[in-house]
């Protein structure tokens, strides 16, 4: 099935707390963003890319993905991440009929294979995401109390990349907007029409990088893979 592909990369990175949006920032030689943006011109399954950024740097992420060849749209992004992805849905033509998968900048090692079984899943059962299955034991904590060991046997951390086919991205966005509600991640505005969402493996490795010390992992893991450690 034909597949899109959005990446959301209008966040700040408040929690970086560096000057410049996180996207933009410089991981071990190459921006962020044009790391995630080329895992995803690799692959075989994507056919096109549109990358939501924050409002005025538009032309600023032109130029640095210039080299990703399957980049259709650069769109502005809005103040929630749901806002920023309704701006990338924008550049999906009205008639296509595949899948759309929407994925965090902040996830630069996602691979192939793992946007390869989302899509497929998607195209399949109309959503599908990767979950990781967790591996601590989960407690409830108030006011700096346990309150109750939770069983995590049914639990998991949500990723990204969250594959849709198109109609039922689009319906579930509609409602999502037209009811005022705010959702965290896109499947979460498929589930409450009561609509199928398939969990597919999660991988350990495809980590959002979020703070400094998840950049200096990042940074040490790649120079390794690339010859510069
Ligand atoms: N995102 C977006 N538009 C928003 C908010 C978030 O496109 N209004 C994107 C981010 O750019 C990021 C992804 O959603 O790629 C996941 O969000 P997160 O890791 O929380 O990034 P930020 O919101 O940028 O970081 P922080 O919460 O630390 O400020
Ligand atoms: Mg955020």
């Amino acid at each position: 099935m034909e597949t899109l592909a959005i990446l959301v990369a209008a966040g700040r990175g408040e929690r970086m707390g560096a000057e410049r949006p996180k996207a933009f920032l410089d991981l071990a030689g190459r921006p962020l963003l044009l790391r995630t943006a080329l895992a995803f011109d690799a692959s075989p399954t994507v056919g096109g890319i549109v990358a939501v950024v924050p409002a005025g740097l538009e032309g600023d992420a032109r130029s640095m993905l210039a080299a990703v060849g399957k980049l259709r749209a650069v769109a502005r992004g809005g103040m929630r991440r749901q806002d920023s992805v309704l701006e990338g849905l924008r550049h999906v033509p009205d008639d296509f009929d595949g899948v759309v998968l929407v994925h965090d900048a902040a996830r630069p090692f996602v691979d192939a294979d793992l946007i390869g079984a989302v899509a497929a899943a998607a195209g399949e059962y109309g959503a599908a995401l990767p979950v990781l299955p967790l591996v601590d034991t989960v407690k409830r904590v108030r006011d700096g109390n346990v309150v109750e060991t939770v069983d995590r046997d049914e639990l998991g951390a949500a990723q990204t990349p969250q594959g849709f086919r198109f109609d039922v991205l689009g319906r579930a966005y509609e409602e999502a907007f037209r009811d005022g509600v705010t959702v965290t991640d896109e499947a979460m505005a498929v589930e409450r029409l009561g609509e199928r969402v398939v969990a597919v493996a999660g991988r350990s490795d495809n980590v959002k990088l979020t703070t400094p010390a998840d950049w200096a992992w990042a940074e040490s893991v790649l120079m390794a893979r690339e010859g510069r450690a």
